[in-house]
């Protein structure tokens, strides 16, 4: 695999200009210096997105497709400094959301729970029948 280039973050912060103009979303860094023109949202959205540092959540928020996401990887122009190589690239932040509520304990026990669920029921009902018929009979 090609190595990525890797910069820093105040190196990023240096091309924050309408014909300068580059992004953070997912670790990785977006040259969109000649995508500025041709964005859907606007230019100003991208200007004001780089000037903030990391744009992730705001492209995130905006619930970007498909389209945006294969146009975006020709504008890659290599790796922010010190991200997470598992996270680097269209990462979703709503499977990040996802996997962090999946690890709470109340979550993992009722994962844990779940498949055991239709024994659990079967066992209830066995037992409420086998109980009835050792029932003493009223006379
Ligand atoms: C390399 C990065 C980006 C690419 C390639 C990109 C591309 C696109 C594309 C193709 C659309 C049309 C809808 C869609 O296909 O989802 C769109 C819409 C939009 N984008 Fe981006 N975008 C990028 C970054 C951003 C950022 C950082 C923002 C910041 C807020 C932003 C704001 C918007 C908005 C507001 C719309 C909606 C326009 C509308 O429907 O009126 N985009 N973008």
């Amino acid at each position: 695999m090609e190595k990525q280039k890797v910069f820093s973050l105040s190196e990023v912060s240096l091309h924050s200009s309408k014909n300068d103009c580059w992004l953070i979303i997912h670790g990785k860094v977006y040259d969109v210096s000649k995508f500025l023109d041709e964005h859907p949202g606007g230019d100003k959205v991208l200007v004001d997105a780089s000037a903030d540092g990391d744009a992730s959540d705001a492209f995130e928020d905006v619930g970007h497709g498909t389209a945006a996401r294969s146009i975006m990887n020709n504008y890659s122009i290599g790796v922010l400094e010190g991200s997470d190589p598992f996270l680097v690239g269209g990462y979703p932040q709503s499977l990040r959301t996802k996997d962090k509520k999946a690890s709470s304990p109340i979550t993992s026990l009722l994962q844990f729970l779940r498949p055991l669920l239709p024994v659990i029921l079967l066992g209830m009902i066995w037992y409420y029948f086998s109980s009835k018929g050792k029932m003493p009979q009223s006379p």
